[in-house]
């Protein structure tokens, strides 16, 4: 019997030892557990990823070892390390998620898509969303339109019973379609009324769809027997509902735009791309077909609209915690623009400022905080990284809110200072540190267009208002919440007109 007994035990500790083993070389990181990996201490760690993961990389260092559930993931939070995943070909993927092998049968759209395809699809849209308008001018105008939208709100929303009363506005309420219709313009040249219930709906699928998206992969990665066997116990069924509303809005205004359609004039990038499906038509390797094109804009979508919101909306929290250098970005404004028009994209070059300001936002905001997962490329190799290997299965999260948060990149990450991004003539500066839109191959591919529209609102409401802490309210936290994405909590702002 006792013999039995120890070699029961010895079983048991062997197969622990197999469980918990991790592959030569991987990177430093805490004990793998059988089954679960190190999620228990991941949410130990922080409430948010990117602080649990923050905490991992002060224990372990710049490059540390994980599992979610049996899948590696990899943490890289130094510079250099970024640099260097972003810039090499083969860790260009991006992990196979289980809607691509399960239901879509294919890596589809730009985000999560990867080699040739990718390639292909990603050449194509930044090109046709340059020649759009994405960097230019043109867009200028359909971003004051909606500014003098915005305006409409606040004042409308500010008015108080009595004449001389005036209500705090909630900034989330204004600024929630701003940056969403231009791109909506740009893609399919329609602009929505910022009161429309589809837009409003769309808008909303969107958030909760990039709620419900966890960067380290959520229980789909942990345990992926769950939402094949239990799928009702995950957000499996939600997260494929709001797809499904989403993929079926972009479909109809295909269906809209085909039947209208000048292929030798076309009006927007959903006239360009359906010609090339139909001349692609003949070649049966084409990647050009209609279920790539609803994904493409889905993820325009999801990639677009909550980012521009999030940094608009933390800009104009800083503000108001720092309102010496709202007046330095008014003081600018007055003397370079002045007050009887908005400032325009001319102006920009000539604002320096401002420019250093808006680099502040994105730094201190980090809104991507963990930019979007990435991965060895080819399935069939391990990859050797700075003397560790990055297994084939791997997700490689790239920290880049620890980057802008390193005291000994920023000395003082914590404080909100654009004069960090002034030289001593007065000139902007952009440290290579600054890298709120990736870096490399798979850096951010609507940079030109998240810029401009930032400028834009930002630059349109400074001129405008005044905005300041409402009497009797307290200072807000400029502690975020969010995920995948960053968002300041909901607060207040007291908007006085500037005469
Ligand atoms: C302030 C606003 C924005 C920020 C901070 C931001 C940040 C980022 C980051 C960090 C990545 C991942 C980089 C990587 O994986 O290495 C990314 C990817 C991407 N972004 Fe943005 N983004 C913003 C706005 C936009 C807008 C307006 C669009 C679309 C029009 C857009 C489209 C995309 C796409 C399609 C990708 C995936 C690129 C690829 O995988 O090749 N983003 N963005």
């Amino acid at each position: 019997m006792l013999f039995e007994l120890i070699l029961l035990a010895a079983t048991i500790l062997l197969l622990l030892k197999l469980l918990m083993a991790k592959p030569d070389k991987f990177p430093p990181g805490p004990t793998k557990w059988p089954l679960v990996g190190n999620i228990f201490q991941l949410k130990r760690w922080g409430p948010l990823p990117h602080l649990s993961l923050g905490e991992a990389a002060r224990q372990y260092g710049d490059v540390v070892g994980l599992y979610s559930g049996y899948t590696p993931v990899i943490l890289i939070s130094s510079l250099d390390g970024i640099k260097e995943v972003s810039s090499r070909d083969e860790l260009a993927g991006r992990p196979t998620s289980l809607v691509q092998t399960k239901i879509d049968k294919g890596d589809y759209g730009v985000i999560m898509s990867s080699g040739e395809r990718w390639k292909e699809q990603r050449r194509f849209t930044l090109r046709h969303l340059r020649d759009l308008g994405f960097g230019k001018r043109s867009l200028e105008g359909i971003a004051h339109e909606e500014l003098e939208v915005v305006f409409e709100e606040v004042e409308k929303l500010s008015r108080g019973e009595k004449a001389d009363q005036k209500n705090p506005v909630c900034v989330h309420d204004i600024l929630g379609t701003a940056g969403i219709n231009v791109l909506w313009h740009i893609i399919s040249g329609q602009r929505y009324s910022h009161s429309d219930p589809y837009l409003n709906k769309l808008m909303d699928n969107v958030k909760k769809l990039i709620s419900i998206s966890d960067p380290s992969g959520g229980v789909s990665v942990v345990f992926p027997i769950f939402t094949t066997l239990f799928p009702f116990w995950t957000n499996l069924p939600t997260f494929l509902e709001l797809r499904r509303s989403l993929h079926q809005f972009i479909k109809d205004e295909i269906v809209g735009h085909r039947k209208t359609i000048d292929s030798e004039n076309p009006r927007d990038f959903l006239d360009i791309y359906i010609a090339e499906i139909d001349k692609q038509s003949i070649n049966p390797a084409t990647y050009f077909k209609e279920k790539q094109l609803v994904q493409t804009c889905v993820d325009l979508f999801m990639a677009g609209s909550d980012t521009t919101f999030n940094s608009l909306t933390f800009s104009v929290l800083y503000m108001i915690l720092y309102p010496e250098v709202q007046c330095k970005v008014q003081e600018e404004l007055d003397r370079v623009v002045g007050r009887d028009r908005l400032p325009s994209l001319e102006d920009r070059p000539n604002l320096p400022y401002v420019e250093a300001t808006l680099h502040e936002v994105l730094r201190l905001s980090s809104v991507a905080p963990l930019a979007l997962p990435h991965s060895p490329l080819y399935a069939e190799k391990d990859i050797e990284f700075q003397g560790y290997v990055i297994p084939k299965n791997s997700r490689v999260i790239l920290n880049l809110y620890a980057v802008h948060h390193n005291p000994e990149i920023w000395g003082d990450p914590h404080n909100f200072r654009p004069e960090r991004f002034l030289d001593e003539d007065g000139k902007v500066t952009k440290p290579e540190a600054l890298i709120p839109f990736g870096t490399g191959k798979r850096a951010c591919l609507g940079e030109a267009l998240a810029r401009n529209n930032l400028y834009l609102f930002f630059t349109g409401l400074v001129q405008r208002y005044s905005m300041r802490i409402p009497d009797g309210h307290p200072i807000p936290s400029d502690d975020p919440e969010g995920g995948l994405t960053l968002v300041p909590k909901a607060f207040k702002v007291d908007f006085q007109t500037r005469v």
